[in-house]
């Protein structure tokens, strides 16, 4: 079977019905690296981003080397709705510290929480065809659900037809458990039996189709640190007939092959075990690409579906994957939204 990382394109061919087929004109808010941008190309959709919204600095820097010269309006908070072009797509994986397992809980109490009621301003203002929202599972469900039923809410009352979901990438064709809740919005009401899910997928690809093939010797924890998990996480032995990963947090072996949800380093949760070796265990951390692969970005020898600038190493590449949006996802839920619309 062809791997991941030397495949080029995996989509199947499929049409859509853009109005006058004319490139949707998009505002990419809370934009990271650009997975609004990444995923509309990947799914072919003709687009122009008008603008973005972005305030770290190296989000900012790894979206301006694969998309430059458009226009950064800033911080969401100050914008003036006023001032910005006109689009048809809005898109916004809001912050999801206040919602998230890893994060500090505190939902609406942390102001990070209310960046949504900036996303009701602009759009109530500007309008737009269509809203693309996303998030972590956390938000729609206990304590958190009135402030997700707020946003439903919240869109319905400027105009939007609103759906929703939790979608897994491990479901469409990346080997990850990434479980985020999609928001669908779409200003006058949704055709008769429009569906946001897309089909899933079966899964062809295991963890180990998503590696490199050869590593930095620096990724490798030394036997004093693997010493050191064993006696900690009560592990006899690390021996593994293929590459699977390891979940540092819940201390188990991924037996089904598939990576634990993909979290910035400073969570430092993934390890790779790796076949024993000269009859010692190989335990390591992800790569850079194996990160951003696990993304559902194409990387390999002949074909670089993101570049990284030269002034990010691996922490700062790594957290903005962590935070990223699974492109391979966004592409397929973008092709099966505008091929019903
Ligand atoms: C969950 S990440 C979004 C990731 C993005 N969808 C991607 O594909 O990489 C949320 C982003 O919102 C940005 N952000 C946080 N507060 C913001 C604000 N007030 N204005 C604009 N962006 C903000 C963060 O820096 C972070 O990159």
């Amino acid at each position: 079977m062809q791997s991941w990382s030397s495949c080029q394109r995996y989509q199947e061919v499929f049409s859509i019905n853009l109005e006058h087929n004319k490139p949707i004109k998009v505002f990419e808010a809370f934009a990271g690296y650009g997975g609004a941008s990444f995923g509309l190309q990947k799914a072919k959709i003709p687009f122009e981003v008008v603008g973005y919204s972005e305030i770290d600095k190296d989000a900012i820097e790894l979206y301006e080397y694969n998309f430059p010269n458009i226009n950064n309006f800033g911080d969401i908070t100050s914008i003036d709705e006023c001032n910005l072009p006109d689009f048809d797509l809005f898109t916004g994986g809001f912050p999801c510290q206040p919602f998230s397992t890893v994060g500090s809980r505190m939902g609406e109490l942390d102001t990070r929480g209310t960046l949504f009621a900036d996303i009701i301003r602009i759009c109530e203002h500007k309008q737009p065809q269509y809203i693309l929202l996303e998030n972590v599972k956390g938000l729609c469900v206990g304590k958190h659900k009135p402030t997700f039923l707020k946003i439903v809410s919240e869109l319905e009352r400027i105009g939007y037809d609103v759906r929703y979901d939790r979608l897994n990438s491990k479901d469409y064709g990346v080997p990850q458990t990434r479980e985020r809740l999609w928001i669908f919005a779409y200003k006058g009401k949704l055709p008769e039996g429009f569906v946001l899910t897309p089909p899933a997928i079966e899964l062809k690809y295991r963890i180990k189709d998503f590696l490199d093939p050869e590593l930095e010797e620096e990724l490798y924890r030394t036997q004093k640190q693997i010493d050191r998990i064993k006696e900690l996480h009560g592990i006899d032995m690390f021996d593994v007939e293929e590459p699977l990963c390891y979940d540092y947090y819940n201390r188990k072996l991924r037996r089904d092959a598939l990576c634990m949800t993909v979290t910035p380093p400073e969570h430092n949760v993934i390890r790779i075990v790796e076949p024993m070796r000269d009859g010692k265990e190989r335990v390591r951390k992800l790569s850079t690409d194996e990160h951003f692969r696990l993304m559902g970005f194409v990387l390999n020898d002949k074909f670089r579906e993101i570049k990284y600038p030269p002034t990010l190493g691996y922490t700062k590449l790594g957290r903005r994957a962590g935070n990223g949006w699974d492109v391979n996802l966004v592409a397929t839920l973008f092709k099966h939204i505008f091929s019903q619309l």
